[in-house]
């Protein structure tokens, strides 16, 4: 058989982050720090969850959110990780975070870069042992050094991103990530406390028969979305599929190729998905495997971003299915 038992000895993330590094146009040790300072954190929480049965880490946490949702425990775990090793690391000078109202300025006033954060995603699977994630968005401050970081750090598009992924912490943890040259895939092996790359120069499926959407709000969504959810279901071969975890829907249609849907709803209606630190950092990495991104007018990447928390319409997929889904959108506008 083609079973491979032995232990993966290839390039560590490290590694992996020290050859790409001199590729970056600018401030090389730093981004590469960051990216570490990253995925360190990112270990600890994939520690903190794998226990949070043990240790009355679950459930509701009994405050709210600027966007009024309900905080969990590990949420503001999570949270507190995410800062504490980005404050620690001394790259970052302001960070943006799903769980806080204002910009959580670091101290590091030297420091280039801003990030921008969902620090757990997948809310509602937290506590029932399904895929959970984060998901992060760099950008290299247009504040002076020396300064503490502003809004304008944070809203200069999403083609701004320096750099972008997420963290999905599931049957197996894996972080993706993008510096705009390509997308990687590293899978962690816990015992090694080590990233791999086991994704190399991800590329997504031209087309795809997976769609992604909260089927409940069908009856809300305007004619167009409707039309191309009944063609899809026509296709042979196709399948719904819906964790309600951003990172994990995400992540299975980029590999397997599919669509994600999150369109206007009676309850939200510019979508439900926040533009900062869900759709840019996957716009720019979907877009970077040879998927598309869009609004239902143009690139995610291209939205003008005006608040920290704001919401947007978000559609993720392959390129077929993008196109399909814009046509009907076109003719409706
Ligand atoms: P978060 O847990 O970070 O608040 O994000 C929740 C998001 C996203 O993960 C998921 O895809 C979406 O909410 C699900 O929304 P619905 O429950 O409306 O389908
Ligand atoms: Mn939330
Ligand atoms: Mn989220
Ligand atoms: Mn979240």
């Amino acid at each position: 058989n083609n079973l491979n038992l032995a232990l993966p000895v290839g390039t560590t993330l490290d590694r992996f982050i020290n050859r790409q590094q001199e590729a970056f146009p600018y401030a090389k040790g730093e981004l590469s720090q960051l990216l570490r300072d990253i995925a360190l954190a990112s270990k600890i929480i994939n520690r903190e969850i794998n226990r949070a049965g043990l240790i009355d880490i679950t459930g509701a946490l009994g405050t709210e959110n600027v966007q009024g949702e309900s905080q969990q425990k590990l949420d503001m775990i999570a949270n507190i990780r995410f800062i504490r090793a980005l404050i620690n690391g001394g790259e970052v000078v302001g960070i943006v975070s799903e769980e806080d109202d204002e910009i959580i300025q670091t101290g590091n006033l030297n420091a280039k870069y801003v990030v921008a954060i969902d620090p757990l995603d997948g809310s509602s699977n937290i506590d029932v042992n399904v895929s959970i994630g984060t998901i992060f968005s760099i950008y290299r401050r247009i504040s002076p050094i020396g300064t503490p970081a502003t809004e304008a750090d944070f809203l200069q598009g999403g083609r701004k991103q320096i750099a972008a992924g997420y963290i999905l912490y599931g049957s197996s943890t894996i972080m993706v990530y993008t510096t705009g040259k390509g997308v990687n895939g590293f899978t962690y092996e816990n015992s090694l406390g080590e990233y791999f790359l086991s994704h190399p120069d991800m590329k997504m499926p031209e087309n795809g028969k997976i769609y992604s959407v909260n089927d409940a709000y069908y009856d809300e969504f305007q004619n167009p979305i409707k039309d191309f959810i009944n063609k899809m279901r026509q296709e042979s071969g196709c399948m719904a599929r819906y964790i309600g975890s951003l990172v994990g829907d995400f992540h299975r249609n980029l590999l397997k190729g599919g669509i994600y849907i999150y369109p206007p709803t009676r309850k939200a209606k510019d979508g439900k998905l926040r533009l900062l630190y869900e759709c840019y950092p996957l716009a720019f990495v979907i877009e970077q495997a040879g998927g598309v991104s869009s609004d239902g007018t143009q690139s995610i990447l291209d939205i003008q971003p005006k608040t920290l928390h704001q919401r947007n319409i978000a559609y993720l997929g392959s390129k077929k299915l993008l196109f399909n889904l814009k046509k009907r959108l076109d003719k409706y506008h």
